[in-house]
C-alpha cells in the first residue's frame, strides 16, 4: 500500500527511521520488497532523476505498482530523490509520488528558499509533501560532483529559518555524511552535535540524513577478490543510525551499500562460472541477496518489526 511520507515519518520520529532505498531495476524491487516483508518493516522507494531516466520512468512506476498488488502487506512510500524544480513539477503533476525533493543546496540560501517555496506550494496544493536541503554533502549525486573540501555542514539557525519560510516537511541536513562509497578521507563521522543543536531548533520537525551507506569493509574485499578495484573505501557506523533516530532523524538514504551487493554478486557470479550468460543466474541470486541486505538495513534502522504497528496507525 502507498502511503504518505508524513505518515511514516509521524510513527518514527524520535524511536527509529525508515529506510529510503534507491531503485532502477526489477531485480532490486522485488528484493527490497520482499526483504521489507521478511523484517516487517514499511519503507520508502526513491528514484533519482537517474533512474527515470535509465528506463522510461513509466517501467518503474508500472513495476512498482505490480509489486504493491503482488505484495499487498507492504507499506511503503514512494519517493523522488535529488529532484530539480521541472522534475519535482513532473512527479507531482503525475499523481503518482508521496513525496518530491528538492535539491536546491547548491544555490545560495536566498535562492534555496525561493526555488524550495515554489515546490512546496504546488506539491501542497495537491497534498504531497516536500523533502528540502540545507548545508552540501561532498560526493558525486546525479551529475553534480561536490568536493569535500566545498561541502558545508547545515548551520542549525539557518535550517529553522529555512523550514519557516519554505513550508518544507523535512530536511535533508548535511551532518557530515557524503554520497558515494568513499566517505570520511578525513576519519570522520556523524556530527551528532549539529543533529542535536538543527532538533533543538526544530522540535518534532523530520530530518533526513543522506549518503547513509556503511560500505561493508567484507562486501568491498570480496569486490576486489572478484576482480573489483574499491581502495580505501569506507562508509558510515551503523552503529549510529539509531542514535540518529533518536535525534529526530527519520529517513535513512542508503543507494551505495545496494549497488555494492549488486556488484560483488555479479563478479563474483562470473568469476566462478565464466562460460554462463544467462542473465537469470545471476539475477536470480542478486535478488535474494538484496532481500537479506534490505531486512539487515531495517533491522539496523529500527524499523524491522513495525509493519503492523505502522498498519494500525494509519487506521486510527
Ligand atoms: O544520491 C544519489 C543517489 O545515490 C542516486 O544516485 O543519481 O546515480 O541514481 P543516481
Ligand atoms: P549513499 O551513497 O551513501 O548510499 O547515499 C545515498 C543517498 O543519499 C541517496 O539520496
Ligand atoms: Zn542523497
Amino acid at each position: 500500500m502507498i502511503v504518505a511520507t508524513k505518515q511514516l515519518f509521524a510513527h518514527a520520529y524520535g524511536k527509529y527511521a525508515i529506510g529510503a532505498y534507491n531503485i532502477n531495476n526489477l531485480e532490486q524491487i522485488i528484493g527490497m520488497f520482499q526483504g521489507s516483508i521478511d523484517s516487517q518493516a514499511p519503507f520508502i522507494i526513491q528514484l533519482s532523476k537517474g533512474a527515470r531516466g535509465y528506463s522510461d520512468k513509466a517501467f518503474l512506476e508500472a513495476m512498482i505498482r505490480t509489486a504493491d498488488s503482488l505484495y499487498p502487506e507492504a507499506i511503503f512510500a514512494v519517493h523522488l530523490d535529488h529532484g530539480d524544480e521541472k522534475t519535482c513539477y513532473d512527479c507531482i503533476d503525475s499523481g503518482f509520488y508521496s513525496s518530491v525533493m528538492i535539491d536546491a543546496s547548491h544555490e545560495d540560501f536566498e535562492e534555496n528558499i525561493a526555488i524550495t517555496k515554489r515546490v512546496v506550494d504546488r506539491a501542497h496544493a495537491v497534498g504531497i509533501s516536500v523533502e528540502a536541503e540545507l548545508g552540501m554533502l561532498g560526493g558525486v549525486e546525479e551529475d553534480i560532483n561536490v568536493d569535500e573540501s566545498h561541502a558545508c555542514l547545515t548551520d542549525p539557525e539557518q535550517a529553522k529559518e529555512f523550514v519557516e519560510r519554505t513550508g518544507c516537511d523535512s530536511l535533508a541536513c548535511a551532518i557530515g555524511t557524503s554520497h558515494g562509497a568513499y566517505k570520511f578521507s578525513g576519519g570522520q563521522g556523524i556530527h551528532f552535535n549539529v543533529v542535536e543543536a538543527i532538533q533543538n531548533n526544530l522540535p518534532g520537525f523530520p530530518l533526513v540524513m543522506h549518503g547513509s551507506s556503511s560500505v561493508p569493509q567484507d562486501e568491498v574485499e570480496r569486490i576486489n577478490a572478484a576482480g573489483g578495484v574499491l581502495k580505501g573505501a569506507k562508509g558510515v557506523d551503523t552503529a549510529q543510525y539509531l542514535p540518529a533516530a533518536k535525534l529526530g532523524v527519520c529517513k535513512v538514504n542508503i543507494d551505495t551499500d545496494g549497488r555494492l551487493v549488486w556488484t560483488r554478486v555479479h563478479r563474483e557470479f562470473f568469476r566462478d562460472k565464466p562460460g554462463d550468460f544467462d542473465l537469470r543466474g545471476p539475477g536470480k541470486i542478486f535478488m535474494a541477496e538484496y532481500a537479506k541486505f534490505i531486512a539487515s538495513r531495517n533491522e539496523l534502522l529500527g524499523s524491522a518489526g513495525q509493519l503492523e504497528s505502522v498498519r494500525a496507525s494509519l487506521k486510527a
